[in-house]
């Protein structure tokens, strides 16, 4: 007889096991999340080191809509909407570029740079500029880490929303830092399966053998994927823990860890860690592969994890920090949207290779997209049901309670 007689999709959550077939494939289901996400998150889009100069700008795709992230003259960072107020038309049409004005190419409405309508042709005596500047959403810039929110009324308090880590970050120069590599992973899988991929380490023995051979083993078993992502796991490597947080703490270097519960608005999470293996930074062979970024002037060995959100990561090391960007873009389908970040007066070809900042985490992220792919095409078969949770995927189960809380207050079951 077959298994499958049973009933094929089991609609209920239960805690501790994996999500039920349509939160991870339904068009419905993610058109929901998209909006609870750009509505009550602020999502993590780039560094501003990539606006350097008035007028530069980037264009983000957040679901269907399309941002204008640009530095005005007076070196704010506006995030428009980019819709023209005349007919709708999109007015920035490059990923990226440098204008002295935003001018629509289709009937030439142009715009200052912080959004004010300046010119238009032929319109009524009556017509009012001051009613048709660019719809804007909400910006946040911490230590030059652009985030945005789309909140139609107020968005939630930026300063609450990054407060915890500012501790966490001070000793990295990350406002004086810039952009030494980017890369988009496309990934064909739903949003969720990425990022619980990012908060477990179960997988890392058997999917990431070069992550393995860079970080402590016992480290991975006990902190994994980041504070509160593995259950009762690795106590004899909580005592070395112990031992060299305490020397860290009386160097004034370590700052405490925190893991959000599955009942806070953003299910953070930050520590700073040791990587272990004698090495000073998370490169192949652990050595240092650019400048320092850190203000206590040495490779220290550590690596500062901050979740700021479930799809807006950074991991900061002592020459380079990476930023990382899940982006939702189909029911089927994620952006990991990645860039690294070394000190601005470094310089590429002398002192760093991005090839070479870029390679453990290049490595790692393509064995992820293929596991994570692997996962979704299997999520979406009759035979799927969820499963149970392993110790090390303490995170997971919280990531599914935090999620289930978020759904059903949008009025989803
Ligand atoms: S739609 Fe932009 S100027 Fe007409
Ligand atoms: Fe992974």
């Amino acid at each position: 007889m077959s298994t499958l007689e049973r009933p094929l999709s089991n609609p209920e959550w239960h805690n501790g096991f994996s999500l039920p077939q349509h939160l991870y494939c339904d068009a419905d289901v993610f058109a929901s999340d998209l909006d609870t996400l750009a509505k009550n998150q602020w999502l993590l889009v780039d560094h501003e080191s990539r606006i350097a100069r008035p007028g530069d700008y980037f264009t983000v795709e957040v679901g269907t809509e399309s941002i204008i992230i640009i530095r005005d003259k007076s070196n704010a960072i506006h995030a428009h909407y980019n819709v023209c107020r005349h007919r709708g038309s999109r007015i920035c049409l490059e990923q990226q570029g440098s204008v002295r004005a935003l001018s629509c190419p289709y009937h030439a409405w142009t715009y200052e740079l912080s959004g004010e309508l300046k010119f238009a042709r032929h319109m009524a005596p009556d017509f009012s500029p001051q009613a048709h500047r660019l719809n804007s959403c909400h910006v946040g810039v911490f230590a030059g880490l652009i985030f945005i929110n789309l909140a139609p009324g107020n968005a939630p308090s930026f300063d609450t929303f990054i407060a915890r880590f500012r501790p966490m970050l001070a000793p990295y120069c990350l406002t004086d830092s810039k952009v030494a590599a980017r890369q988009v992973f496309p990934t064909h899988a739903n949003w969720k399966l990425v990022v619980e991929n990012f908060f477990e380490c179960y997988h890392c023995k058997p999917a990431h053998p070069t992550y393995c051979s860079v970080h402590d083993e016992m480290k991975m078993l006990a902190f994994g994927a980041g504070p509160g992502s593995s259950d009762g796991l690795g106590a004899s490597y909580l005592e070395t823990f112990a031992a060299w947080e305490s020397m860290e703490k009386e160097a004034g270097r370590q700052p405490d860890m925190f893991s959000d519960g599955p009942d806070t608005p953003y299910f953070q999470s930050a520590a700073r860690l040791p990587i272990g293996k004698g090495h000073v930074t998370e490169s192949l062979d652990g050595k240092p592969v650019a400048p320092l970024i850190v203000s206590h002037g040495e490779y220290d060995g550590a690596q500062t994890g901050c979740v700021f959100n479930p799809i807006s990561v950074l991991l900061a090391n002592s020459d380079h920090a990476i930023g990382f960007r899940f982006n939702p873009r189909g029911p089927l389908s994620t952006d990991v949207e990645v860039f690294w970040l070394v000190a601005r007066d470094a310089v590429e070809g002398v002192d760093y290779d991005p090839q070479q900042i870029k390679a453990l985490w290049t490595i790692t992220l393509l064995e992820d997209k293929t596991i994570t792919e692997n996962n979704q095409a299997g999520v979406s078969s009759i035979a799927y049901r969820p499963g149970p949770y392993s110790a090390q995927e303490n995170k997971i189960a919280e990531f599914g309670a935090w999620y289930q809380r978020l759904f059903a207050q949008c009025g989803h079951e």
